[in-house]
């Protein structure tokens, strides 16, 4: 049987090795992490057309589509919201499909058609969808609304050319514009102020009439 010294002993050998030990991964991390060489950015030419302006840019081919239209072409009207597809702030529809522009590239998009948030309405001319959105309540702090409203029109149009979704029953009818169809095909269009409720009735109030 140990005596109590022969304890504390070991006790103090045991901290002293545990310490040792929870030390050598930051060790080792300083010892080998370099950061990793950056080569000089590799340009590359890229022209496609933006709410109907034909724009040309020389741009680092790892620009997404989403940076190239709010800083270089500075349409701040698309939103960063995650940077990683996951919230649907930055949707534009490109040759008339809705995408998330933080996922793509600009260069990928050589004589594409973009249409961003500017190119819907203007202020003396609401979309459609613009102004259900403001007779509706369609947002509170509106970071998410370009986003929501870009995705709507294009959602209409896939529902037109009679394309179905996860919750269509009948697949051989034609696709109708119901709330349950606009909440499973605008589910990837988050609002962090929970704007849900006026978002689907300014959507269900324009479904089969927007201009
Ligand atoms: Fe693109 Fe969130 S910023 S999906
Ligand atoms: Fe604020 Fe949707 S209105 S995130």
């Amino acid at each position: 049987m140990p005596n109590p010294s022969e304890l504390a002993l070991n006790r103090r050998d045991l901290m002293v090795v545990a310490g040792a030990c929870a030390a050598l991964p930051a060790m080792g991390a300083s010892a080998h992490a370099q950061p990793a060489p950056v080569g000089a950015p590799v340009l590359h030419d890229v022209s496609f057309e933006v709410n109907g302006r034909r724009h040309a840019l020389s741009i680092d081919t790892r620009t997404t589509l989403l940076d190239a239209l709010r800083e270089h072409l500075h349409l701040t009207g698309t939103k960063k919201g995650c940077d990683h597809g996951q919230c649907g702030a930055c949707t534009v529809i490109v040759d008339g499909q809705r995408i998330n522009s933080c996922l793509t590239l600009a260069v990928m998009h050589q004589n594409a058609s973009v249409t961003t948030i500017e190119g819907l309405g203007t202020a003396d001319k609401l979309h459609p969808m613009q102004a259900a959105f403001v007779r509706h309540d369609g947002f509170q702090c509106g970071y998410c609304t370009p986003g929501q409203i870009c995705s709507g029109v294009a959602m209409f149009d896939e529902i037109r050319a009679g394309i179905p979704s996860h919750v269509t029953a009948d697949l051989t009818a034609a696709v109708v514009a119901s709330e349950t169809e606009i909440r499973e095909r605008m589910s990837g269009n988050i609002c962090r102020c929970g704007a849900y409720s006026n978002i689907v009735e300014a959507m269900v109030e324009i479904g089969g009439r927007q201009g």
